[in-house]
């Protein structure tokens, strides 16, 4: 029998418990956070946007006369500089700008100035990373900026391959390059700023949010604020005007852990933009592989990752669409790419209406540099969607690894040759395509 002490120690554990479940949901549903530039609202944001495609085009590489010029990716990251008033926010896998290449370092430098001395026109620098021991970050923070740390061996025992920037809750960049001086010089680079458009900014900023709340932390919290569910995913994506046409889109996220409510993921939002294919699929990334591989007691463990593999599949044979793959060649492709890329294109073997072409893209590589000219991009562009992303496509980033995407959808048919975003993402992935570098197996 309890005695009545043991009874009102029950007793008031039992209540000990409905407080801090209250406490949690009280937390979970204000803003504790107390942001003051929340001026703009999901209710009064901007949907009329403006969108570039932004690309670092090594020197040495040349392509086609007639191909549509491209706007520099450093041009987009200054002209982001130049609108910010209050807040840069940047999520970068790697800080590097500053780099012992004399020739090559200047646009990193230049940008890691600017960076610097944004404290000096009152705007604050927010930097979420992975990384523990960086000189960069440790000058940023001396220069006021603050910096989170996500400890990814912690939470996934993957890697915070994420690259994007949010100014003053507006403008956004995502894309394939890093705060590295290589994506400024000598990496092949793509992606997309976006100006004036509030409302996928503060969506955005909702990952920020996420990556900023798990600062030093070894678990991921099972109950999260409404400040970082989604706004916007793959069935309810945002209206937006983008120069005058007519889009729908939303950010994706991976790894699954990394998704609170609503958000969609990464690999859905792929699945999403290659069932909507009417006529074409072009992917353009570093690394394609369809396996997980994680570690395991001191080795690692691998194992057979089909989803898009089986996308692939699926659109070209079933559905007829043309499917094009371009991949790089260069010192860390896996050599069972071959092997899988091989068994896709022989898929069509004997069939009318079915093509799944795949082309690797090289150039002769400078044993000491093992980056140079690398083909970095990873994105897919179809007849009416673009999906730009942070990963590679290899089953182990999607699984433990963070990262973003952004899928833009056009709403009425796009003719070809017409000056929107579509038709740029598609012509930059022809120009590389029909490039010299760019190499049947
Ligand atoms: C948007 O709405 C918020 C809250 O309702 C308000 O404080 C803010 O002034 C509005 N901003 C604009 C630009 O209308
Ligand atoms: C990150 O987490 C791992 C695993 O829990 C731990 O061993 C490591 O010390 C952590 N790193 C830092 C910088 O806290
Ligand atoms: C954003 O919109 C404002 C007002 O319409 C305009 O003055 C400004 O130039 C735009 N900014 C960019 C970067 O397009
Ligand atoms: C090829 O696919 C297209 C689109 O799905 C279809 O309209 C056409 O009839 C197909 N042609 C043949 C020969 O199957
Ligand atoms: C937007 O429209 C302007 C003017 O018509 C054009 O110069 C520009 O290339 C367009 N941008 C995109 C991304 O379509």
């Amino acid at each position: 029998e309890m005695s009545q002490s043991q009874q009102k120690c029950i007793a008031n554990f039992a209540l000990l418990c409905c407080l801090a479940v209250l406490v949690a949901l009280i937390f979970s549903s204000i803003n504790i956070w107390g942001d003051v530039e929340d001026d703009v609202t999901e209710e009064n944001c901007s949907t009329d946007c403006r969108m570039e495609l932004v690309e670092n085009i090594p020197d040495h590489l040349s392509f086609h006369a007639d191909s549509r010029p491209h706007l520099p990716l450093s041009a987009g990251f200054h002209t982001l500089l130049d609108q910010a008033r209050y807040s840069v926010e940047v999520v970068s896998p790697v800080w590097d700008l500053n780099a012992w290449d004399v020739e090559a370092k200047q646009q990193g430098q230049l940008l890691f100035q600017r960076l610097l001395r944004l404290a000096s026109r009152g705007v604050k620098l927010k930097i979420v990373s992975g990384l523990t021991n960086s000189a960069e970050l440790r000058t940023l923070a001396e220069h006021d900026a603050d910096i989170h740390f996500v400890n990814m061996t912690a939470l996934t025992r993957g890697g915070l391959h994420s690259s994007f920037w949010i100014v003053d809750r507006r403008h956004v960049y995502i894309g394939s390059a890093d705060m590295d001086w290589r994506s400024l010089s000598k990496r092949k680079e793509l992606g997309v700023t976006v100006f004036n458009c509030s409302c996928l900014a503060l969506d955005l900023h909702r990952v920020f949010l996420f990556y900023w709340q798990l600062h030093d932390k070894d678990y991921i919290p099972s109950i999260w604020s409404k400040r970082v569910t989604a706004l916007y995913g793959r069935h309810d994506g945002l209206e937006l005007q983008l120069n005058s046409s007519q889009a729908v889109a939303y950010v994706s996220t991976s790894p699954e852990l990394f998704c609170p409510k609503y958000r969609t993921k990464d690999l859905d939002a792929i699945h999403q933009v290659i069932q909507g294919a009417k006529t074409f699929i072009f992917i353009s990334v570093t690394d394609y592989l369809p396996l997980l591989s994680w570690p395991y007691r001191g080795s690692t463990v691998t194992r057979y990752w089909s989803p898009i593999d089986e996308m692939i599949r699926e659109a070209a044979v079933l559905r007829g669409i043309r499917v094009r793959l371009l991949i790089s060649f260069w010192r860390k492709t896996h050599p069972l790419t071959f092997n899988f890329v091989t068994s896709l294109t022989s898929l069509c073997t004997q069939l009318i209406n079915c093509s799944i072409e795949v082309r690797f893209f090289s150039h002769k590589e400078h044993s000491d540099h093992l980056q140079h000219r690398l083909n970095h991009n990873k994105y897919m562009v179809t007849d009416n969607a673009f999906y730009i992303g942070n990963h590679n496509w290899v089953g182990s980033d999607f699984a433990i690894s963070a990262g973003v995407g952004l899928v833009v959808q056009m709403k009425n048919s796009v003719p070809k040759g017409a000056a929107t975003i579509l038709e740029h993402v598609r012509a930059a992935f022809e120009r590389d395509w029909r490039s010299r570098y760019a190499k049947s197996l």
